[in-house]
């Protein structure tokens, strides 16, 4: 098993860099929910030298925000006056982690990266990012972080939404089982207690949560790469990025 500094040096032997960087540009990858984009978009922003940004982060936070404060009503709609008394208070933001190296997500000065990867969040979130009054706020938010450009940022409304003009968008998806299992495995790593079976639900059920929603639904956006790793192993899909993004700041 290799170990994060080694996985980089190997990463960094096999995938060349174009080193006449004069570009400092946004890349925006969307896709379905646990297809790996927030890891691979990670190490992506790691070796090339960009911040990450991991917007679906920042809704799972707001919808930790709600379930803290019991804004979801029993029938499972949401106190949007309440939420929105809330979110004005809140302080919602990302902190390095010295340790990881990675940002951590905090709400309300509290580290709460672990918290909004859990099933409750993730079978709430999809409401939560349906409303438009919080997307108006978390995209501005994500337009003003990367308004510089050096950005890796993801989610399922960046090259449409939030930087239709990035220089390059990438759309990943992948089988909802293959999607699933993976999201078994590392929520079992980390300790978060979840069955096969309601993780492949849930993923089914925000693929069509996020695909129909009235604003800013999850679609690909016509200049994006599509990307289906169903198939694929982890180098296989850096080795595409790597390409593309070279192409790009050549
Ligand atoms: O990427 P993720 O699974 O952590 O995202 C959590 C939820 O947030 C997902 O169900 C859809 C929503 N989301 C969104 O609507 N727009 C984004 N830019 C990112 C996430």
């Amino acid at each position: 098993m290799l170990n994060t500094t080694s996985a980089h040096l190997l990463y960094s032997l096999t995938y060349p860099i174009a080193y006449n960087i004069v570009k400092s540009i946004i890349v925006a990858i969307d896709g379905t929910s646990s297809t790996g984009k927030s890891s691979i978009a990670k190490l992506l922003a790691q070796k090339i030298d960009y911040t990450y940004i991991d917007t679906g982060a920042m809704y799972r936070a707001v919808t930790l925000l709600a379930l803290q404060n019991n804004v979801f009503h029993s029938d499972g709609s949401i106190d949007e006056p309440l939420l929105q008394e809330l979110l004005k208070k809140a302080r919602i933001v990302f902190c390095n982690n010295s340790e990881t190296g990675h940002s951590d997500m905090y709400l309300n000065g509290e580290n709460v990266e672990k918290q909004i990867r859990t099933m409750e969040v993730s079978s709430h979130v999809s409401p939560v990012a349906a409303i438009s009054w919080v997307r108006d706020e978390l995209v501005a938010q994500q337009r003003a972080m990367g308004k510089n450009g050096g950005i890796v940022m993801d989610g399922r409304d960046i090259g449409t939404v939030v930087f239709p003009e990035a220089e390059m968008k990438v759309f990943m998806t992948a089988s909802p089982e293959i999607r699933a299992q993976r999201r078994f495995k590392e929520l079992q790593e980390k300790g978060i207690p979840a069955t096969y079976e309601e993780i492949l639900q849930n993923v089914r059920e925000r693929d069509y949560l996020d695909s129909h929603r009235a604003v800013s639904p999850l679609k690909q956006a016509h200049d994006a790469y599509l990307l289906d790793n169903s198939d694929m192993t982890f180098e296989q899909e850096m080795d595409i990025l790597i390409k593309i993004f070279n192409e790009k700041v050549s």
